[in-house]
């Protein structure tokens, strides 16, 4: 498997043989987002693959992602360039212990945020992502009891906006766990100027501090409208490759981790490297695939979602 000297050109002629597009998340290296035609958030990287052209999907992105792309598309051929690329919090939910959960609270809706696996997106009526989650849920009848899973963070945070009671599966993701609120605390009083943005996945202490609240589109958008000139970023740092890219006078710090380690880097989506992006175009592999009868099953809540946002 010998590298081209120049990725960057190489991937866009791949691009162009396969009639391909490339999805990426903000958490993805920068110089994976910078070959994307597409960066967004979970929410806006459904839609994008709901309604590409394209015959091939590359998705720049972790497992649940890219599964998602081929829920929406059985009949395109959906790369992901390390197959290992997981995610803790869907692994936190194993589908044998959810239908177990599920079956013990019979009368509950089940709204599953959609960081877990087809098999959980099958058992679940509505499937949410942080940028929607607060207003599908507003728009579930009051009566309902629903369960919500699998992060508890953004269970809870729900919980708070919407005043509703949710029975929540206890999930949630090694990566915005980490971010200690003592560190940030102190580090707001270095930075008196610098507003804390955080994601709904962090924990309840770290949220109390967050001047905003939203998911990885939803912070981009607002640190480049805040007249603020100062941040502190609780979630993954890869967005912040794209903050300095468009809001270039402004200062973007990671938030710190309770280690000294660079935990707060999603390990499982930092799998993925430009030449692992460049040899599953060249190999048109690994693929995603997943059995029909789970892909149909796992296909209704995802509609509901998008229909419902
Ligand atoms: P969003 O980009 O949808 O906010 O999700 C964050 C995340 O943790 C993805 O794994
Ligand atoms: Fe999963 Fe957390 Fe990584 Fe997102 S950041 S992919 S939720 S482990």
């Amino acid at each position: 498997n010998d590298l081209p000297d120049d990725l960057f050109e190489a991937i866009a002629e791949l691009k162009r043989e396969l009639n391909a597009v490339i999805l990426a998340h903000y958490y993805q290296d920068p110089d994976i987002q910078d070959i994307a035609d597409y960066i967004g958030d979970s929410l806006g990287l459904s839609r994008q693959a709901a309604n590409t052209e394209a015959e091939v999907i590359v998705f720049a992105g972790v497992h649940f992602m890219a599964e998602t792309a081929k829920i929406l598309n059985p009949n395109k051929l959906v790369l992901l360039p390390d197959l290992d690329a997981g995610c803790s919090l869907a692994d936190s939910c194993p589908p044998d212990a959810f239908a177990q959960f599920k079956a013990a609270h019979p009368d509950h809706l089940v709204v599953s945020y959609i960081n877990c696996s087809a098999a959980i997106k099958a058992m679940s009526d509505i499937i949410c992502t942080s940028s929607n989650a607060v207003k599908i849920i507003e728009q579930l009848p009051p009566d309902r009891p629903i369960i919500f899973a699998p992060d508890r963070n953004l269970g809870r945070y729900v919980m708070e906006r919407t005043g509703r009671d949710l029975l929540l599966w206890e999930g949630s993701c090694i990566v915005h766990e980490t971010f200690s609120e003592k560190k940030i605390v102190q580090l707001q009083i270095e930075h008196p100027d610098a507003e804390i943005i955080a994601h709904p996945e962090c924990e309840t202490p770290v949220l109390r501090h967050a001047n905003y609240i939203g998911s990885t589109t939803a912070l981009l958008q607002y640190a480049k409208e805040s007249p603020a000139s100062a941040f502190i970023v609780a979630t993954e740092p890869g967005i912040i490759h794209q903050m300095e890219k468009e809001a270039k006078d402004k200062q973007f710090i990671p938030a710190p981790s309770t280690s000294n380690c660079a935990c707060n880097e999603c390990p499982h989506m930092r799998l993925n490297t430009l030449e692992k992006l460049y040899l599953c175009m060249k190999n048109r592999t690994p693929e995603i695939n997943l059995p029909e009868d789970i892909r149909e099953a796992a296909w209704r809540p995802i509609a509901r979602m998008l229909e419902m946002s």
